[in-house]
């Protein structure tokens, strides 16, 4: 997969004097059904989170709260997302590493997700995500 799959998208954001509000609907607004949704918060200053791809699942990240910076790479080329808006959210496809760093003080960042948590899932080691990528291994 290509980080030219994954792409920032728009949420609906309905505004009023009594502030804004963001929903989003499974498969309409983000291109896969949610079967899990988590949230990382309360993250201390310079720490780092991510450092990992998946193999088969499909996630959307909203930084629902402050403001985080996201470091996609599928092996060839790494882009970089800044997230600071509660109606816009990172799609990111299967089998993209991605770093997440650059957490303001507070800050909420919610993750919907395609499948259940399941660690077998997970590549752990970037020499193993490469390997993948780059179809080396044995
Ligand atoms: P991890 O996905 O590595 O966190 P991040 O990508 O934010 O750095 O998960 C951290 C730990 O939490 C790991 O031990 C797995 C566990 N975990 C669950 O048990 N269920 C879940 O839904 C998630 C996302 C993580």
């Amino acid at each position: 997969m290509s980080t030219d799959h994954c792409r920032i998208i728009q949420l609906p954001k309905i505004h009023d004097e009594r502030g804004n509000l963001t929903f989003i609907e499974s498969s309409r607004h983000i291109p896969f059904e949610i079967k899990r949704v988590y949230y990382v918060y309360d993250v201390p200053g310079g720490a780092e989170r991510g450092g990992h791809a998946h193999k088969t699942l499909h996630q959307f990240l909203i930084a629902v709260g402050g403001s985080f910076s996201v470091i996609l790479d599928d092996g060839f080329r790494k882009t970089e997302f800044y997230l600071n808006r509660g109606y816009f959210g990172l799609y990111v496809c299967p089998g993209i590493w991605r770093e997440i760093n650059n957490f303001s003080t507070g800050s909420l960042c919610l993750v919907l997700t395609s499948d259940f948590y399941d660690e077998e899932d997970y590549i752990r080691d970037y020499d193993s995500f490469l390997a993948v990528c780059h179809d080396t291994v044995p």
